[in-house]
């Protein structure tokens, strides 16, 4: 069925409840991944400002969101293109989904030169499996109903609505 665009924000918040058998998607050829190290908020910064259309995107959102830097090492990965540049992100954070504290997958980008590869779903099994293995019990995350895209990608990783 095909889902009607709208034009103002409509949060959507969805669940993986465990985070067993996760699906495994792979990196595609000539594709490398790697975790945060410092200085990685100005690749964050341009990927998220290039391949998100509805948010306004800057270094200080980004210390907004991850004000627990130390953080970021074990929980921000970035997937490189053949030349070692930055082509798209993902967070395996934290917070609290309606009362309970669970992990969060946060910030998933692709630039859009490199979308429609198999990036992002490469980035969320390698988040997921993250998360699994820093001890989260279930996972999060919010999005907004007209990231179609998005939101497909979510479901196949077993996240429901809530
Ligand atoms: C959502 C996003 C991360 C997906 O990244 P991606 O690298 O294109 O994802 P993939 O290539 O792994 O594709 C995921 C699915 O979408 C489909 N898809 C991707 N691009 C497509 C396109 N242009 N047309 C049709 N289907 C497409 C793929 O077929 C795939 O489906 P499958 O799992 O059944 O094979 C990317 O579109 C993006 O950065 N969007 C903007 C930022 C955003 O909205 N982020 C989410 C915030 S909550």
């Amino acid at each position: 069925m095909k889902r009607e665009m709208t034009e103002t924000y409509v949060p959507v918040v969805m669940v993986r409840r465990d985070l067993q058998e996760l699906p495994i998607r792979s990196l595609p050829a000539r594709y490398s991944l790697r975790w945060y190290t410092p200085g990685d908020a100005t690749h964050w910064v341009d990927i998220q400002s290039r391949a998100d259309a509805l948010n306004r995107i800057s270094a200080v959102l980004f210390d907004a969101q991850f004000a627990e830097r130390g953080e970021l090492p074990k929980r921000q990965a970035f997937i490189l293109d053949e030349s070692g540049r930055p082509a798209g992100s993902a967070t395996a954070w934290f917070g609290d989904c309606r009362g309970t504290k669970m992990g969060r997958v946060h910030w998933v980008a692709v630039l859009p030169e490199h979308q429609g590869r198999g990036l992002g779903s490469a980035l969320m099994s390698v988040v997921c499996s993250r998360l699994r293995d820093l001890g989260h019990a279930a996972a999060y995350l919010t999005t907004d109903e007209r990231r179609t895209m998005a939101l497909g990608l979510y479901v196949r990783f077993g996240f429901v609505r809530v």
